[in-house]
């Protein structure tokens, strides 16, 4: 039975145990090789991939994005649903909230961000995150009765640091409601392999400025760990779709 479905799993996600009769996969793809667990939900495949490695020991810019995706598109893959641990810009996005991004601002700034390697395309991005699968999202936590925006616009920084809060203030008058560092170029790369993807970010934390506090990796993946239960309630919903 061919993938059609993967999540990618991002901080705190590292975790495949949703699926039965699990196999690990090596996909050898022109950008490198990945590995990709796979297995049964449902009566379907699902692929699953921990985005920063199964250890979380790739930082944010040094992750192979082009090889991830390549890999997830050589398996046969047409819908993603990736996870991503974000900071919120926005004081009605709350610690613990949803978010179903539906935009982004990019920040990145050493990513390549297409397959090709020579020729031009210019890719639509009216639609960067795929509008059906969002909506599966909404029904499933409003199924589930989880705290969810239906939208939101996600401001991908380079990284691995965190912001200034000189920064989150630009980010808030541009409009952003969320901060993180991945989803560019990962949702560019689906885009261009014509996958279906969808971001559900969960906020871990106020941003640089707004949050009373300094900000440590360590707290944002102590609210993951702490949400995590809800994240894969999500997940199976979404899947089962
Ligand atoms: N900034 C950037 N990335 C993040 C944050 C943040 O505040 N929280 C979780 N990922």
């Amino acid at each position: 039975m061919t993938v059609r479905i993967a999540i990618i799993g991002g901080t705190g996600v590292y975790d495949p145990n949703i699926l039965t009769d699990i196999t690990e996969e090596k996909v050898d793809t022109p950008f490198g090789l990945v590995k990709v667990k796979v297995g049964g939900y449902q009566g379907k495949r699902v692929a699953f991939m921990a985005r920063h490695g199964e250890d979380h020991s790739v930082p944010p810019h040094l992750i192979n994005y082009r090889a991830n995706v390549y890999g997830l598109h050589m398996l046969g893959v047409k819908n993603i649903f990736a996870t991503a641990a974000v900071g919120s810009l926005n004081s009605d996005m709350k610690p613990k909230n949803f978010v179903f991004v539906d935009q982004f601002l990019d920040f990145t700034k050493s990513r390549p961000q297409t397959f090709l390697e020579e020729g031009v395309i210019h890719l639509d991005m009216t639609d960067p995150y795929c509008p059906r699968l969002r909506r599966v999202l909404q029904e499933a936590a409003q199924k589930h009765g989880l705290p969810y925006h239906k939208t939101g616009t996600y401001v991908c920084t380079e990284g691995p640091r965190f912001e200034t809060p000189a920064e989150i203030r630009m980010f808030s008058q541009l409009g952003g409601d969320l901060v993180g560092m991945t989803s560019v170029p990962e949702v560019v790369l689906a885009r261009e392999a014509e996958i279906c993807y969808a971001t559900i970010a969960m906020v871990t934390n106020f941003a640089a400025g707004i949050s009373p506090d300094r900000l440590s990796h360590q707290e944002v993946v102590d609210i993951m760990d702490e949400n995590v239960h809800n994240l894969r309630k999500l997940v199976m919903e979404a899947i089962a779709a």
